[in-house]
């Protein structure tokens, strides 16, 4: 997914900044815990060295004893330090995970409408779900073992250097080659995630458009070619995949490698003193058990750098997102007193508006003024820029030239051209426009929307579900649940983009009789395919490619207005001189 508004060229926050003041806290104790425990282990070596050089050569029973408690006792200690830190690292990480998914809902939520148009839902829906588990995986990883890692290395490294300086010199040949490897990995395993990461996007995406056109599909008998396309996009996952994992994998070999070299030569050049007299087993063993301790931290090391690379990929996508321009709160200008809320007016001055990455303008230097309580039709071929001028009047989108007055968004209910209903019950989807509505509200906004009597001839009634599992409702019936949900926030300006066209004639007339006599008597603006549906309207306004051909009442526009009388002949059984 692209962001499309040029918010990356600003340095943005990463998720670490900003959720670090929230979580730093638990995690450093955490780590802190890790560290004791990573201080218990690398004690254990030195300890035995000593039970063995010391009390076992020496025949002394006393020493052999008490070192051998003392094993026991730190084990013990760090045993408690492990089942600690396992318990803060499965809290904090999940709470992390679950605090930057509702950050992540909320920013997705505030996008402004203009802007989020042009989010991809699909890679919206990994980032929030996918790619939070990548960094809680890594968030868990990190605090069991992590920062076990290096720590366990440096203590043993620093235990071995106490123990045999001589000896130790040979890790410093190790380690940094070792170090190098790891540094390797994460730059470049980092970019091959990110391809993982868009390809889930990818796969999202063909999923999703097939659930949403199943029909269309099998109506165009299109599902083998479907399926090819998922296979298509589930190989390239697989594909991206296996060209991540088969890097990463490569690392935990070459570390054993070169740490079991390391081993040889411990015990070699142990060997070596020995023959020279000085032979210490318990040293040897002890030193062996450093080597195995450090490789085996540089082992955990590398399988986490893969969920380390995984979730860098991740959080940078996440943060994407939450970077990106949203609105503070989006909802404040909301009230619910005052219903309904005064009839107010809509002036355009000379406004042009082009689509973001569209071509050309599609309204091009429109000015009107519509007073408080006018009834106003639009007509216009299409694509003549009806719905975008909605739109623009709404304040979903921003004109680049001109200047719109409008009443608040609170005061505006707009019915668009395609009918969104939420899953859940006829009730719910009409409280969606005000949540405080009584059953007498809740009916008045029906009878008057023409949808009263189809709801009451369902056996569940108000409380029939539509939408998944629901039943499933006709294009006219949504369009009346759409309108009666628009109807019940009482606006000053009610906008209507073609909202009974599936609606019949008769209906309609119905319709739109009860929407001039609402309570409060708002501003309606109804779009139009059919010039009946105006031709009752205050006045009509006449869009041709974006421009404004004429406003006036529909007898005057008969007369004088060559494009409204082209449409007018061109639906049957209207002639311009019938009205
Ligand atoms: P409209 O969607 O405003 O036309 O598109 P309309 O008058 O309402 O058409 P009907 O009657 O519903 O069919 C006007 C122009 O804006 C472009 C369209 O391609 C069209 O040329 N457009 C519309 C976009 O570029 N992006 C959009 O999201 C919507
Ligand atoms: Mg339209």
């Amino acid at each position: 997914m692209k962001l499309k508004d040029g918010h990356t060229e600003v340095k943005a926050p990463s998720l670490t900044r900003r959720y670090w003041p929230v979580f730093g806290w638990p995690f450093t104790l955490t780590v802190v815990l890790v560290a004791l425990e990573a201080a218990c282990d690398v004690l254990q070596p030195t300890i035995l060295a000593r039970l063995l050089d010391e009390g076992v050569r020496q025949g002394r029973l006393d020493l052999v004893l008490t070192d051998a408690a003392w094993m026991l006792l730190v084990a013990g200690i760090g045993a408690l330090f492990a089942l600690s830190r396992n318990y803060f690292a499965s809290h904090i990480s999940l709470s992390c995970a679950a605090r930057i998914r509702s950050d992540l809902f909320r920013k997705i939520v505030s996008r402004p409408v203009d802007k989020a148009a042009l989010d991809d839902p699909d890679s919206l829906l990994t980032r929030l779900t996918n790619d939070i588990t990548q960094v809680q995986n890594f968030l868990n990883g990190a605090m069991r073992i992590f920062f076990k890692a290096p720590l366990l290395a440096v203590g043993a490294i620093l235990m071995a250097s106490l123990l045999d300086p001589g000896l130790a010199a040979l890790l410093l040949v190790i380690v940094p080659l070792v170090l190098g490897i790891l540094a390797f990995t994460i730059g470049r395993g980092f970019g091959l995630f990110r391809h993982v990461q868009e390809q889930m996007d990818r796969l999202n995406t063909v999923f999703r458009e097939f659930l949403t056109g199943v029909r269309v599909i099998k109506a165009l008998e299109r599902g083998s070619d479907e399926e090819q396309r998922f296979a298509k996009a589930a190989g390239n996952l697989a594909e991206v995949n296996t060209r991540a994992l088969w890097f990463m994998t490569r690392v935990g070999p070459m570390v054993a490698l070169l740490v079991n070299l390391g081993i040889v030569a411990v015990l070699w050049l142990g060997l070596q003193s020995a023959e020279a007299g000085d032979f210490r087993p318990g040293h040897l063993i002890a030193f062996v058990n450093y080597m195995t301790q450090i490789l085996f931290a540089l082992m955990m090391a590398t399988n986490i750098i893969n969920s380390l690379v995984r979730a860098r990929a991740s959080a940078s996508r996440i943060s994407e997102v939450l970077n990106a321009p949203g609105q503070e709160n989006p909802d404040t200008e909301r009230e619910e007193t005052d219903l309904p809320h005064q009839a107010a007016g809509l002036e355009f001055h000379r406004v042009s508006f082009r689509w973001p990455g569209g071509t050309g303008d599609v309204i091009r230097d429109v000015s009107f003024r519509i007073e408080a309580g006018e009834f106003i039709g639009i007509v216009g071929s299409t694509g003549s820029g009806k719905s975008s001028l909605v739109q623009l009047a709404c304040g979903f989108q921003h004109p680049h030239g001109g200047s719109i007055s409008r009443p608040a968004r609170s005061h505006i209910a707009v019915v668009p051209q395609r009918v969104n209903l939420f899953s859940g019950t006829i009730r719910s989807n009409l409280l969606w426009g005000h949540p405080n509505a009584d059953q007498a509200q809740l009916e008045q906004a029906a009878e008057a929307a023409g949808a009263k009597e189809f709801i009451d001839g369902f056996p569940d009634g108000w409380e029939t579900r539509v939408g998944r599992g629901g039943v499933t409702l006709s294009g006219g019936q949504k369009q009346r649940l759409s309108l009666a949900r628009a109807l019940l926030r009482q606006p000053g300006l009610l906008i209507l983009d073609d909202s009974t066209s599936a609606v019949d004639s008769l209906t309609e007339a119905a319709i739109r009789t009860a929407l001039r006599a609402l309570p409060g008597k708002p501003t309606i603006v109804l779009v139009a395919q059919r010039i009946a549906s105006v031709a009752q309207a205050d006045r009509v306004l006449v869009l041709d490619e974006g421009r404004l051909i004429d406003l006036g009442t529909h007898r005057e526009l008969s007369v004088r207005c060559e494009i409204y009388r082209d449409i007018i002949r061109s639906q049957t059984g209207w002639e311009a001189d019938h009205v």
